[in-house]
Order: C-alpha cells, then structure tokens, then sequence
C-alpha cells in the first residue's frame, strides 16, 4: 500500500489514475517524487540505527522538497561538492550536521566552503589525501576534519559502483593513523570515514561487515579519539519484481556487531532514502515490428535517465494505459530519442501491446534519476513533479540549452 511503512514501495503500488493525471497535466519524460515516501525511509531508517547518526547521501536526489523533508525528518547531511552543501544549507540543514567528502575537490569548492565556515557555518570536512589538508591549511581553515580511509574492501551493484577498493577514494588505510594526525595539526580531527559501494544487497553484507570492523579498530588505535565513524552508505534497494527488500534491521545489527568501538555511529544511505519515491513516466512514441523484437520508442532515453546505459541497471517498466485487459502481452525492447545504441531503457520486456500514445511507467527511479539528467543531443531535461502536483523542477525548454552561450566567463 502507499500509506503504511512498508520496506519497499513497488511500481505497481504507485495509483495509476493519479500517474496518468500528471502525465496529462504535465507532459512527459515526468519524474514524480513523493516526499511522504521520502519521509517513511527516513523513520525506518532512524528506526533501525536509533544510537547511530543517519546522513543523506544528497547525491542521490537534491531536490529542494526532498532535502527539506529528509532535514525535517531529523538525518544529517553527507555532501559531495560545494554545490552539495549550498544546497543543503539552502535547505535548512544545520553546518554541524553537514558533512562535505571532498573527493579531489576542486579549488573553487574549497574556496567557496572555507568562505561559508569563515561566515559561521560549523561543517566538517572530509578529506581522503593529506593534499587536500594542505589546500585546506592553506586557506587557513581550522574546523572539524574527517579523514577517509580507503577500507580495501568493496562491495556493489556493478563494478563502477563499487568504491571501498578503489585508489582514489580515501587514505591509503596503512596511512590512516598519520593522516589522523596531520588533521588534528591542520584543525579540529572529529571523524573517519570510509565507504564501501553503492546498491549492496544482503548478500554482501559481509563486505560491509569487514569495513565497519577495520574502521572500528583503527578508531580505536589513534591517540584522540575521534568522534564519529562514518561507515558509508549503499544499501541496496529492490529493483525487480521478484527481488526481496533489504532486512534493513539485520544490517543494522551486523553494524551494530562488528562496531566494537566508542565513537559514535554514523551511516550515510542515499538510494535507500529516496529510490522508491520516484517514478518515471514517459510516452510510446513509436512502435514498429522488426525480426527480432518489437521496438517501443518512448521520449523518455539515457539523457533523462542515464542508470540502464551505463550500469546495465534494471527498472521495472508498466504500462499505465487504460483498457490495456484484452491486449496481446508482447515482448519489447525499449529504446528512447537518443542516437546511441546504450539509449536503451530495457530489453526483452513484456508489456500489453503498445501502441503509440500509451503511457509508461520506470520504477524506482528516485535515486540517481534526473540528477544524472542531461541535454545530450539537446534534450532539454524533463520536468519534476511531487505526487501531489507541485512543481520541483521546471521542464528544461529549447531556449535554456543555450543560454549559457556567448557572454562573458563570469
Ligand atoms: N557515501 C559516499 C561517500 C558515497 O560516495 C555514496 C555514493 C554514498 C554515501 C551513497 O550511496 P548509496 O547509499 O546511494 O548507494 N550513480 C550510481 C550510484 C553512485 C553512488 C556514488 N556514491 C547509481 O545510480 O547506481
């Protein structure tokens, strides 16, 4: 159902006769959001790590509705650029429950954060290089640091997901003790941090077990103390029809298990917070039989959501046409608008006969959807909705694709 807290909300249990309003009210590609699911993850999640900070991985989704529900909700931020936390702070987070993982962070990035802590605003900083400890001394910030440390283990829905054992993210953990220290010369050493991958699954919860285990111990290692051990985020979410939720309170007592340490808990999901509150909708724009499949061409493609071509990704897609009952199930491949033979949003999907005109839903899209939205061969980006109707995002128009040309560099 959609109201109670149930683990998973399914695209099946989005009301299709609300869906196909907005469509029509709207138009399409139309990413829907709804900010009362947003907030039902969020109480499971506090329900499951009642000792434990809980961050929002505000990549996943940083719309204003949605990061201003997730702030009422009572989870911390966890940002990864300068655009991040103006956001965050935008939307009414609190600096002190704002952490920043500065993962080679630009200059201007620094420039600009090291500005808004210089005004008042009490964020942490999390480097993963003592380089980036420098750029921060150097702009004579002071403030609370975070080290993160590369826990050599990883985990993940597919190989570009999978962080922990990636070089670039994190001190190497051999040098996590030194970099510790450098932090408490350069300002205020609070926290370690480590992350093992993105869309981890209860199988490979031992991934992750390891990693809080390693970040427990080193914590306990160090001279200071530091306050929090941020663990990271990536639980997993169901995609397919026959994929079970994640036992969201068995990864929490495997956390709790291997957190042998005083520090104080700190988890960042992201897709789990906001993936089941988005939908997709999008429009049969064409249908034509070939020999080996039927071809349904729909406006929505890779530049409205990029997860399929470039994870391989599954999303459910339904038809949300009425009087589909006595149409012939058939199998499909789903392609979009785009000249890229990746701009496909599923194959071998069998729906009722389409035909032009129908309407289309993707499932569990709220997390990692229109943020990686782009206007590759200008298209514009769609518009974002909440279930209610209220706008989050304008659709992008053809004017906009070129506003940022001729002028000045500002
Ligand atoms: N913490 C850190 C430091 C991260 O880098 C990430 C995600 C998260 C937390 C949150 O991970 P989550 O709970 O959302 O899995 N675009 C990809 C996912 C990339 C995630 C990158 N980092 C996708 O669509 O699957």
């Amino acid at each position: 159902g959609t109201t109670e807290n149930s683990a998973v909300r399914r695209p099946a249990d989005w009301e299709a006769d609300r869906l196909r309003d907005l469509a029509s009210e709207f138009g399409t590609p139309l990413y829907v959001v709804d900010p009362d699911r947003v907030r039902q993850n969020c109480e499971r999640l506090l329900g499951a790590f009642p000792d434990a900070t809980v961050d929002y991985a505000v990549k996943a989704n940083t719309a204003r509705t949605v990061l201003e529900t997730v702030e009422d909700a009572g989870l911390g931020a966890e940002c990864a650029s300068a655009g991040e936390v103006r956001r965050a702070l935008d939307a009414g987070f609190a600096p002190e429950e704002v952490r920043y993982t500065a993962v080679n962070p630009p200059a201007a990035d620094l420039d600009a954060v090291v500005e808004w802590w210089r005004e008042g605003a009490d964020l942490t900083v999390t480097v993963g290089a003592r380089t980036t400890l420098d750029a921060l001394a150097e702009r004579g910030y002071d403030g609370r640091l975070c080290v993160r440390v590369n826990p050599e283990v990883g985990a993940g829905h597919h190989a570009k997901v999978t962080t922990g054992d990636a070089p670039q993210f994190g001190v190497p953990f051999d040098d996590a003790t030194d970099a510790a220290s450098a932090a408490s010369e350069v300002g205020e050493f609070v926290g370690l941090h480590a992350h093992v991958g993105s869309g981890v699954s209860g199988d490979d919860l031992s991934a992750h077990e390891v990693l809080v285990g390693r970040m427990a111990m080193l914590a306990d290692e160090l001279d200071e103390s530091p306050e929090f051990v941020s663990v990271g985020g990536g639980f997993g979410v169901p995609y397919r029809r026959e994929d079970p939720p994640l036992d969201l309170d068995a990864v929490a007592d495997a956390t709790r298990a291997a957190f042998d340490c005083d520090a104080r808990l700190v988890v960042e999901p992201g897709r789990y917070v906001v993936a089941d509150a988005g939908i997709l909708l999008t429009e049969v724009t064409a249908v034509k039989e070939t020999a080996e499949t039927t071809v349904v061409g729909v406006d929505a493609g890779m530049t409205t959501l990029l997860r399929p071509a470039l994870y391989d990704a599954y999303h459910e897609v339904r038809s949300l046409s009425a009087s589909i009952d006595d149409r012939v199930p058939t199998s499909c491949l789903v392609a979009g608008p785009v000249c890229e033979t990746a701009d496909v949003l599923g194959e071998e999907r069998v729906l009722p006969e389409p035909k032009r005109g129908d309407l289309l839903s993707v499932g569990t899209t709220g997390a990692y959807g229109y943020e990686m939205a782009s206007t590759y061969n200008s298209r514009p980006r769609p518009a974002v909705v909440t279930l209610d109707g209220e706008t989050v995002a304008r659709r992008e128009t053809l004017a906009d694709l070129t506003r940022l040309e001729g002028g000045e560099q500002s």
